[in-house]
């Protein structure tokens, strides 16, 4: 999807979470570095819809995620820094058989993308644990094909390698290496955005660089050790 920031600007009570950006993107993997704090989770959560511009505005593909949120349903999926607190049902397969159930399928057909989605991930396994049984990565996966089965066509991830050992981290990289959909990656993680078409760095609220994935890293060591 083409995403493009008008000026928006997101402030709390306490301060400036984002300060007034604007910015186009249409590339197929983009990455959101920054310290913790400098307002990566905002601006990933005013492109799926999540939070409101306390100014500008944002828009996908030309319509706006407040006046046009409906239109916008269902585009972009997000899978949250802790996947567990989006697993909302007790069974994983029922969990991700939630996200179709405006389509009114029948059980067959359910069942039938349920199957593919988790096939796809390479967990079919894991279709009836319950989530406090399965580890980070298998939680990061879980609330992935919840996300996938809807056919979002932007992915948003924030931090999904954080605190996962070597072997979660690989199946939850190579997860997101295959997606065909669009995705924005934020990560701590640089190898996970190593190679990446567009890096955005972001620095008290602010975008502080915008480019090429090697050169993004530098700016952001930069400020680290600033
Ligand atoms: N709901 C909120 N209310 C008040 N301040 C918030 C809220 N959400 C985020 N912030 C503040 O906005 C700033 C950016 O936060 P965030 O976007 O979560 O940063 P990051 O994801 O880069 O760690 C931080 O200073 C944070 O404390
Ligand atoms: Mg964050």
């Amino acid at each position: 999807m083409d995403i493009r920031f008008d000026a928006a600007t997101l402030t709390h009570e306490a301060g400036t979470a984002l300060h007034p950006l604007t910015l186009s993107l249409a590339e197929r993997r983009i990455g959101v570095i920054g310290l913790n704090g400098s307002g990566k989770t905002s601006f990933a959560r005013l492109i799926a819809g999540l939070t409101k511009p306390s100014a500008g505005h944002v828009f996908l593909d030309g319509l706006d995620t407040v006046a046009d949120a409906d239109a916008l349903r269902g585009r972009t999926g997000f899978i949250f820094q802790n996947p567990a607190n989006q697993i909302v049902l007790p069974i994983i397969r029922d969990d991700i058989a939630l996200g179709l159930k405006s389509l009114k399928l029948s059980k067959a057909e359910t069942e039938a993308k349920v199957g593919a989605v988790l096939a796809r991930l390479g967990i079919p396994h894991l279709a009836d644990r319950r989530p406090h049984e399965l580890s980070g990565g298998e939680l990061q996966l879980a609330a992935l094909a919840a996300v996938l089965v809807t056919h979002p066509q932007l992915v948003i991830f924030d931090e999904p390698t954080n605190q996962l050992d070597l072997k979660n981290r690989a199946r939850v990289m190579d997860a997101i290496a295959g997606l065909n959909e669009q995705a924005i990656v934020i990560s701590h993680d640089l190898a996970l955005i190593e190679g990446f078409e567009r890096v955005l760095v972001f620095d008290a609220g602010m975008l502080a660089f915008d480019g090429a994935a090697t050169e993004a890293v530098s700016a952001y060591r930069e400020i680290a050790l600033r």
